[in-house]
């Protein structure tokens, strides 16, 4: 979901939290969390100190030595001193040596397939050759998640851009969404795309992709042009993803309703393409269905079930028939963070983007070859899905989602795996899974074996004691409503060591609360040494550098005074959930996906919809004219074009050290 749908759509919040930090712990609502977490930097003390901006600590408990920034809201974005910031690729920049030039006057699809796509989401350095720690050569797999046509031509505003888009307009903003690949050197000290390079490609709505698992072929995914429910054309809403081990690409589409027109309630299935989440209000953003009918309901009525998948894309092979994996189920996906089990299993985490949606997990039937790549090919087509469910004792638990198993029968709709993976949230709430605060990044911490998720925010989330059961805070969810979000800490066993994520059961501690830690009633919770410029909200994506620390890139709206942003903290030891501001979007863009070179000595950046509010009041910008930037070439009245960028240090040093 883009955070732009989500503003709109925000209410206001139902009651202000009447809770302080102390009083949550007081309360004991994540109490053990809180006090087994903190208690290294507490000391000996029994109670921690509330957290107030401007407190003065005299220590510096971070590994962290940047020269952390102040709270800016601008037209630029802004980084530390003594780093430098490159534009590697916009909007519109040629992947390829016969790319045309970036001209919005001409742009058409056949122009925009050749160009790097617009809103560039996950991103993910893989060094060259595969398998290689090259810190100076590779591939970036870039995600394009959506368009905003009105931001994008001149002449056009929210209001009536739907019937004045042309043809050739259409089809480039379908051309510019899915996936880039780029090669990428490094080359006296500034990075550039290789455009003769061998992988460069672009995948997109016009691209043709196999469908495979357990739903490949099922009725419910038979459409005219394809009778055999096998081959769709086209990704969408590519939101964040993950990197198998064996080198391919996980791209979650996150909500595809976007694309289509029509009477939702006219399709079959009703109750599943409502709990999907599916909203007549969203319709046919792109007016794609003027182009191509298939995005019609009413002529293409199975259409919209080959989208809402986990899709995987090998990057090493240009050639190769990007496959949307059904085992992984069907939902809002945001990321797919991947890990193996001791046993050579796969286990893959996904994150639902909804509110009170759930966590899920996927682990393979059969482990990987690390020597035969091509027998990886279908791995992920035979496995157990999964669901969290977090008790307040401090343990969860994976709930499979097998048909046939416990409450997933056929009387209750679920006599195949196919029913299952095609209305995996409802079958998800036959186990009684966590409804959890709109879960985002999740991420495998490689040194200590835990994982760290973020759940971006809910408004909706009641406060204990109100309204139906489903919407009260749990332990793992505890403030209701909940408009900053939080991190949570999951610990398999045997974490440090040889970590089993594929286990039945982990144990989970909350890890921050976001919010004003200088405002009781927002109940923050960070380390105590947190600065006034180091808190944050709407934690989205998550990366660990190879020094271990954990990056929060935020995903907003931002509190005032502030755009979007990344942080970073560390993990262990008493700088444990001490975040740093390190670099500062422009107004309107959040930050997705920071990825590092092997070396640490890069971090590579998506700056996704820059301009997208106003800058004189946060609302929504309507049209280029009132958009809030036009970062990052300032150009009088072109649009800001959304940007890979690259931040390193001038002395080429480890980042953030
Ligand atoms: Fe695409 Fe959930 O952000
Ligand atoms: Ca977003
Ligand atoms: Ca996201
Ligand atoms: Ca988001």
């Amino acid at each position: 979901m883009s955070d732009r749908q989500k503003t709109r759509a925000r209410p206001t919040p139902r009651r202000a939290i009447a809770e302080t930090y102390g009083e949550v712990l007081a309360n004991g609502i994540a109490r053990r969390h809180v006090l087994k977490g903190f208690l290294a930097i507490a000391g000996a003390a029994a109670t921690l100190p509330l957290l107030k901006a401007g407190a003065a600590i005299a220590a510096e408990p971070s590994t962290l030595a940047f020269a952390e920034l102040a709270r800016v809201r601008d037209t630029k974005d802004h980084w530390p001193a003594g780093y430098n910031r490159q534009i590697l690729a916009r909007w519109g920049d040629a992947l390829f040596v016969d790319s045309p030039a970036f001209d919005l006057k001409s742009l058409d699809g056949k122009a925009a397939a050749r160009q790097f796509g617009y809103n560039n989401d996950f991103t993910q350095f893989l060094p060259l050759p595969l398998g290689s720690d090259s810190s100076d050569h590779g591939l970036l797999v870039v995600s394009h998640e959506y368009a905003t046509p009105f931001l994008m031509f001149s002449g056009l505003t929210d209001e009536d851009y739907r019937a004045k888009l042309t043809d050739d307009q259409i089809r480039a903003i379908m051309a510019s969404v899915g996936i880039s690949v780029l090669e990428v050197r490094k080359a006296g000290g500034q990075w550039q795309i290789v455009l003769d390079g061998p992988y460069n490609r672009r995948i997109h709505m016009g691209t043709e992709m196999a469908i495979s698992g357990p739903a490949a072929g099922d009725a419910r995914l038979q459409t005219k042009a394809d009778p055999a429910g096998l081959t769709v054309f086209g990704t969408i809403s590519n939101c964040n993803g993950g990197i198998t081990p064996w080198g391919t690409m996980l791209s979650g589409e996150e909500g595809a309703m976007d694309v289509f027109a029509g009477d939702y309630k006219t399709l079959p299935n009703q109750e599943m393409v409502e709990r999907q989440g599916w909203d007549e209000d969203e319709n046919d953003i792109y007016s794609a269905s003027r182009v191509e009918p298939r995005f019609r309901f009413e002529e293409e009525p199975n259409e919209s079930m080959r989208f809402d998948w986990v899709v995987e894309i090998d990057p090493f092979d240009p050639t190769a028939k990007p496959v949307k994996r059904t085992a992984l189920g069907r939902m809002t996906h945001e990321g797919a963070q991947c890990s193996v089990a001791p046993d050579g299993r796969v286990v893959v985490f996904m994150g639902d983007d909804d509110d009170f949606e759930y966590l899920y997990r996927f682990v393979t039937r059969d482990p990987w070859n690390p020597t035969d790549r091509a027998a990886n090919r279908d791995l992920l087509d035979y496995g157990t899905l999964s669901v969290a469910k977090f008790d307040s004792d401090g343990s969860m638990h994976w709930l499979a989602l097998t048909a046939g198993e416990g409450p997933l029968t056929a009387a209750a709709g679920f006599a195949s795996q196919a029913d299952v993976v095609l209305n995996t949230r409802a079958a998800a709430d036959l186990v009684g899974a966590t409804p959890m605060d709109a879960p985002e990044g999740f991420v495998v911490h490689p040194k200590t074996g835990k994982l760290y998720v973020a759940m971006t925010e809910n408004e909706d989330r009641l406060a204990a004691g109100e309204g139906e059961a489903k919407e009260q805070v749990n332990s793992a969810n505890p403030r209701g409503p909940n408009p900053h979000g939080h991190l949570l800490e999951l610990v398999p066993p045997g974490a440090g060591d040889q970590p089993d994520y594929a286990a039945d059961s982990f144990q989970w501690d909350v890890f921050v609360l976001c919010g004003d830690p200088s405002k009781a009633e927002e109940g923050a919770m960070y380390n105590p040494a947190t600065s006034v410029n180091g808190w944050f909200t709407d934690p989205d994506n998550l990366a660990v550098d190879p020094a271990g620390r954990l990056w929060v890139a935020t995903d907003g709206p931002p509190p005032a005074g502030i755009a979007d942003a990344l942080f970073v903290m560390d993990t262990e030891g008493p700088g444990r959930a001490l975040p740093k501001l390190f670099y500062v979007a422009p107004i309107g863009a959040e930050c997705c996906s920071p990825t590092f070179t092997p070396d640490g000595q890069t971090v590579f950046l998506s700056i996704q919809h820059p301009g997208e509010l106003r800058f004189a009041d946060d609302e929504d910008a309507t049209s280029i004219a009132d958009a809030g930037t036009n970062w990052p070439d300032f150009v009088d009245g072109q649009p800001a074009r959304p940007s890979l960028i690259v931040l390193s240090r001038d002395d080429g040093g480890v980042v953030g050290s």
